[in-house]
């Protein structure tokens, strides 16, 4: 392990207040996003998509990486440029989603466990190889009157581990993401206790696989009410909880710390995002950024519809949510920015 090189990638991820963006949906996830705008469910549908996302031109003014789905990572632009290629002449670095999805965590339903661990060293170098930077692997926690269980929390903490401490062996800097779900009923305060025992759990599962904090970077959720919630939050309640919850946790030796979006509608994540790097800008030990999929990629999703007359229409629209979620990174986001 190279330490200083993955230092080097894991700062410049979220050097200039740019941030990532998850474009690493798997198959069923992509269709299941293509199927309601009438997209047809093709591999070569998904190809155009994703030539459309990475030949966006600006790409590099407002991000430092992409997360790839494998798939997308053996794929090519139609001018014969590999994905990771397109990218990284974008100014854009390429990484790769390297987990195998969540199953049922035995006796424990309905709680899950990510898998994909066996072999994943190989995999690690092989990507290493095809130019993969980073990397991400995705753990959920539900939240529950019961949930999540110790077992569901630990067990998926230390695969988190598991995982980061391959990639730091492979030269590839890992995105550690414990997602706790929106989907439930509870409160803002009740996710900002899960949150903070889950992350407490996570560092501490890091810290014993040795992994090096200076070397990867945090994916959580904002701290958020529940879907289901009937109490209103507000977008200064959402950035107080959450920076809270993450100064509590999140070692200042870790470079950055860049949000998941989790179903969030595009706009309310920008703010709140902004909310969080305005009040409490030198506070931070971190820089805090994003690292979205849905919420950067819904709006332009909405407007391709798989049309290629729409292609630069849709790029257009991709570029503007991530020139909002700069600038929330920067505490500098307005609502005016959206009419521009
Ligand atoms: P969302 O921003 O749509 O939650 O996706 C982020 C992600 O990478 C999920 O693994």
């Amino acid at each position: 392990m190279n330490a200083q090189a993955l230092i080097d990638t894991a700062q410049a991820l979220v050097a200039g207040h740019k941030g990532l963006l998850a474009m690493d949906e798997s198959t069923p996830t992509c269709h299941r996003r293509f199927a309601p705008l009438g997209i047809a469910q093709t591999e070569e549908a998904r190809r155009a998509y994703r030539e459309l996302i990475v030949t966006t031109p600006g790409l590099g003014d407002y991000l430092n990486g992409a997360i790839l789905f494998d798939e997308t990572l053996h794929q090519k632009t139609r001018d014969g440029r590999p994905m990771a290629q397109a990218l990284s002449e974008a100014g854009v670095m390429p990484g790769i989603k390297v987990d195998g999805g969540a199953t049922g965590l035995a006796g424990y339903p309905p709680e899950k466990i990510t898998e994909g661990l066996d072999g994943l060293r190989g995999r690690l170098q092989a990507y290493a190889q095809m130019g993969a930077r980073f990397a991400k692997w995705r753990a959920v926690i539900t939240v529950g009157p019961h949930l999540p269980s110790h077992a569901c929390v630990q067990a998926n903490a230390h695969a988190l581990a598991r995982y980061a401490a391959l990639c730091q062996e492979a030269g590839i800097v890992p995105v550690v993401e414990p997602e706790v779900l929106m989907e439930g009923e509870h409160t803002l305060q009740r996710c900002a206790a899960v949150t903070e025992d889950v992350l407490r759990v996570v560092f501490q599962a890091l810290h014993d696989q040795g992994v090096l904090l200076e070397g990867m970077l945090l994916k959580p959720n904002m701290v958020l009410a529940g879907l289901d919630c009937t109490t209103p939050t507000t977008v200064a309640e959402v950035a107080d909880a959450t920076v809270r919850c993450l100064l509590r946790t999140v070692p200042a030796a870790v470079p950055g710390v860049v949000f998941l979006s989790g179903g969030q509608a595009a706009q309310l994540a920008s703010e709140r995002l902004n909310a969080m790097n305005l009040r409490f800008k030198s506070r931070l030990p971190w820089a805090l950024a994003f690292s979205f999929s849905r919420a950067v990629q819904q709006p332009a999703l909405e407007i391709w519809q798989g049309q290629e007359t729409n292609v630069k229409a849709a790029q257009q629209a991709l570029l503007h949510r991530l020139k909002c979620n700069h600038a929330a990174s920067r505490g500098e986001y307005d609502a005016a920015l959206e009419k521009s």
